[in-house]
């Protein structure tokens, strides 16, 4: 029987990069025919970080609406998860609680397990957040998705942040014992600390995604999770948002229910706008389509969602959330919204350029480019040490 423990999320805000390249440009450069990046994989435009941004500019950008809107000084706690860390030692989450202000009595670390690190920070919280319910969890999920050049898996790029403040009596969504879970040892899509790039076997890797949820669902149910038709949408991680569309139909299929295009459309329809727009963005992709759903559904009060959240290689969980009233005055999408719009396309050399960019390693004194119109910049590197700023 699912339980609910009146924890979960109570804001969410989500950040993303400066630049972006229209899929139109990706194809007029490579001759692939539109309609497989629009409708074949589902994707509009990916974002791309400038030569100043990464996941603490991302991360901090993200999470600082949360802050500004309900101070830092119950939350005892920083998650960052993350795939493209920014050192091998120090959490990124550091150099965000430092950008935003934050007080010293904070324990802030670093989690990884590729796309799926957020929602174990969301779980963590929400266990801290049960042992002692005036405490608050900032969990942020900041990555940089990067394919090499005129790979297939190229046009499935992308980058973003999604912060997520946890708390007991949420404002937005309820999240619910039990959990689906399921982990196997594959290699469908890493990335060695020695490379730039992710290698993926593509095909692989949506049959790896595809066998995870079958077997978190089936934990799920044998855990005494509800039952498939009491949910009213579907929230999936999103390499690219047809992937979403395979896992549900199968998810239908596989539990012996009508899978045909208005019902997939119905389930997960509200899911996709802002992973279209903004590519794969790893660990806050899941998060962005969980966005994307509250803002742009009809009412969805005391509604149950399940969220199936797969990073590779592989762990996936499955749960559900329920949709706390009054939620809709909570929302950000002005803000989110003006996130995707306000990016300045580029074209495919300066993209090319932004991709092969690498900062310098030597050690020495090095200030950045100003490129980024957001609130904070990685202004300098000196003496093997990344300095950040608020623009
Ligand atoms: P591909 O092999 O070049 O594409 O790469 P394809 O030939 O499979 O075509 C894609 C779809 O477009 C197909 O539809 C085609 O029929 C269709 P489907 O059969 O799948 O329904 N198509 C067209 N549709 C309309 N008009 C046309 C047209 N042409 C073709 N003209 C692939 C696709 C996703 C494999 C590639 O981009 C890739 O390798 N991406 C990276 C890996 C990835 O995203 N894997 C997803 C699962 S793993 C995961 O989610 C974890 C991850 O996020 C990492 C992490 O956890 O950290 C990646």
């Amino acid at each position: 029987m699912a339980a609910d423990l009146a924890i979960g999320i109570h804001d969410l805000s989500f950040a993303t990069t400066e630049f972006v390249l229209p899929h139109t440009t990706l194809a007029a450069h490579n001759g692939t025919d539109i309609g497989k990046y629009h409708v074949g994989i589902g994707l509009r435009s990916m974002s791309v970080p400038a030569a100043d941004e990464d996941i603490v500019t991302m991360g901090a950008a993200a999470a600082a609406p949360i802050v500004a809107r309900h101070g830092s000084d119950q939350i005892r706690t920083v998650v960052l998860a993350t795939e493209s860390s920014v050192d091998q030692s120090k959490s990124a989450g550091v150099y965000v609680h430092s950008l935003l202000g934050m007080p010293s009595s904070t324990r802030v670390v670093e989690l990884k397990q590729a796309c799926y690190g957020a929602t174990a920070g969301l779980q963590f919280a929400a266990g801290l957040v049960h042992r002692d319910r005036t405490q608050r969890v900032l969990v942020i999920a900041s990555d940089v998705s990067k394919y090499e050049l005129d790979s297939p898996g190229e046009p499935t790029q992308g980058a973003a942040a999604a912060a997520m403040l946890v708390s007991a009596d949420p404002a937005l969504v309820r999240i619910e014992e039990p959990s689906g879970l399921f982990t196997a040892d594959i290699m469908d899509f890493w990335r060695p600390n020695y490379l730039p790039t992710a290698l993926v076997d593509g095909q692989d890797s949506i049959a790896a995604y595809l066998q995870a949820l079958e077997g978190a669902w089936k934990d799920y149910t044998e855990q005494g999770g509800r039952a498939l038709e009491e949910f009213r949408a579907f929230c999936y991680h999103q390499p690219f948002p047809k992937m979403a569309t395979k896992a549900h139909r199968q998810l239908l299929r596989s539990s012996g229910h009508d899978s045909d295009d208005s019902r997939v459309l119905r389930d997960i329809g509200h899911t996709t706008d802002y992973n279209a727009a903004v590519g794969n963005s790893y660990t806050a992709s899941m998060y962005l389509g969980l966005a994307s759903l509250l803002e742009s559904a009809d009412d969805l009060t005391g509604q149950p969602i399940g969220l199936f959240s797969y990073g590779s290689g592989s762990v996936a969980e499955f749960f559900a959330g329920t949709v706390v009233p009054g939620y809709r005055a909570h929302l950000r999408a002005a803000a989110h919204q003006e996130a995707i719009a306000r990016r300045r396309p580029v074209d495919y050399a300066r993209y090319r350029e932004l991709h092969g960019l690498s900062l310098p390693e030597d050690g020495g004194d090095h200030a950045v480019p100003p490129q980024t119109g957001g609130p904070y910049r990685l202004a300098a590197l000196s003496g093997h040490k990344r300095i950040y700023q608020p623009r």
